[in-house]
């Protein structure tokens, strides 16, 4: 995108402060973090589903799970409407409820706290790895209590969890891990397909993820009984057969074996996600070229870059997290964003710790100083933008743009 010089205006930045004027060179459209890659084959599968009639849970959304269980190779993959829905069905089939606790990350986006509330249990959070941003096995095992009923890795942009330790405590205390993988279709650890080391995997298919259905997610698992149970609680809880209701098989009557839930995925994002996932290697080789150009061009600027891939496993590059030296900057890291914002450089934080929200603090009792590792990173996390529709210019932009504002806020 054509670049174009025009002084900049940090006084007016949605938030934080920045002390100096930062004149400078500015892309003319807003570079929007996170905006998805939808391809002409995205676009006519969708338009031949409305054309169908059959726009709701139906054989795209067999299509979809048939191919992502084998993309992961899983024998079984139930297509779900959000990540969050994936990870609650999960512990729900675990049967977590009342009285337990689940160890989950405090580095991590809420719906993975909050889905255990959702059960009635209690997150117990723990802390995080400060080079890696995932959860320390250390810190976990600390917190295994007589009620510890699961653990929630996180695997965090896509870099995979320690997941041998992660595995060894989780059977040396008789408990269920399920997998986070909102960012990590296209992880790998030793060979295997993050979400399916542990019992259940979770995966997110939101408009910022490496596979956009707009909203929509899967379960993964090696368990056929368990996977038919997902089916039966995502879907207000009617039997098996419920699914036929959405085939021209005739007409059948349902059971309602239990309260469940509308976590149903439908074709018309089904119809998305099909060729997302086939995009999704291709999609990860530009993800890999953009990676490979930041870490180059940042490597002398007050930050912390990504830790490098670790031996023996596949990052998936979902987000390209930097972590600012504040000490080395004469501003906080709302304001490098604010700065970045008015350079037309749309940028995301992942994440504000989540035992740091309002709710974890007054109902949990949570406070600043508990988690230090967390809460480090929660101050100084800047994603920038990553996404495989970002052609060279773009990249450019990006670069220019975080160079001179870093340089020009150096302490
Ligand atoms: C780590 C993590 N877990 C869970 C979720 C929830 O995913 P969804 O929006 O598909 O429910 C997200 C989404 O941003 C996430 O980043």
């Amino acid at each position: 995108m054509a670049a174009h010089a025009s002084p900049v205006k940090v006084g007016t930045a949605p938030r934080g402060r920045v002390p100096v004027s930062l004149p400078d060179v500015v892309r003319s459209d807003y570079l929007v973090f996170g905006s998805p890659a939808i391809g002409e084959e995205e676009i006519a599968e969708v338009v031949a589903t409305l054309r169908s009639g059959w726009i709701g849970t139906g054989p795209r959304v067999q299509r979809f799970e048939c191919e992502f269980a084998g993309y992961v190779d899983s024998p079984h993959a139930v297509a779900v409407n959000s990540c969050t829905a994936a990870l609650h069905l999960a512990l729900l089939a675990l049967g977590v409820g009342p009285g337990d606790e689940v160890i989950v990350p405090a580095m991590t986006f809420a719906a993975t706290a909050n889905v255990v509330v959702h059960t009635g249990a209690r997150p117990v959070f723990a802390d995080v790895d400060r080079g890696t941003l995932c959860l320390d096995p250390e810190a976990a095992a600390r917190r295994v209590t007589a009620r510890t009923r699961a653990i929630m890795p996180v695997h965090f942009a896509g870099r995979p969890c320690e997941m041998d330790s992660i595995l060894a405590l989780a059977r040396e205390h008789g408990l269920a891990v399920v997998e986070d993988c909102a960012h990590a279709i296209e992880t790998l650890y030793h060979g295997r397909h993050a979400g399916l080391l542990g019992d259940f995997g979770a995966f997110s298919f939101y408009v910022t993820k490496n596979v956009v259905t707009a909203e929509g997610g899967m379960v993964t698992t090696h368990d056929a009984a368990a996977a038919q149970r997902l089916k039966t609680l995502g879907l207000h809880g009617l039997d098996a057969d419920a699914w036929m209701r959405f085939s021209d098989s005739g007409f059948r009557h349902y059971e309602v074996v239990e309260p469940g839930f509308k976590y149903n995925m439908t074709d018309l994002q089904a119809a998305l996600g099909i060729h997302q996932l086939a995009r999704v290697e291709q999609n990860l080789g530009r993800r890999q070229e953009i990676w490979a150009r930041y870490d180059a061009a940042f490597a002398d600027l007050p930050v912390f870059l990504p830790a490098a891939e670790a031996p023996g496993t596949r990052h998936a590059r979902h987000l390209y997290t930097l972590l600012l030296d504040v000490d080395r900057l004469r501003v906080d890291r709302d304001a490098v964003q604010a700065a970045l914002h008015e350079r037309n450089i749309g940028t995301g934080i992942h994440y504000r710790a989540v035992h740091l929200h309002r709710y974890y603090r007054e109902t949990h009792g949570w406070a600043r100083g508990d988690l230090p590792n967390s809460e480090w990173i929660s101050d100084r996390t800047l994603s920038l933008p990553l996404s495989p529709k970002l052609d060279d210019d773009d990249v450019d932009d990006v670069i220019r743009a975080v160079r001179s504002t870093l340089t020009a806020l150096a302490a």
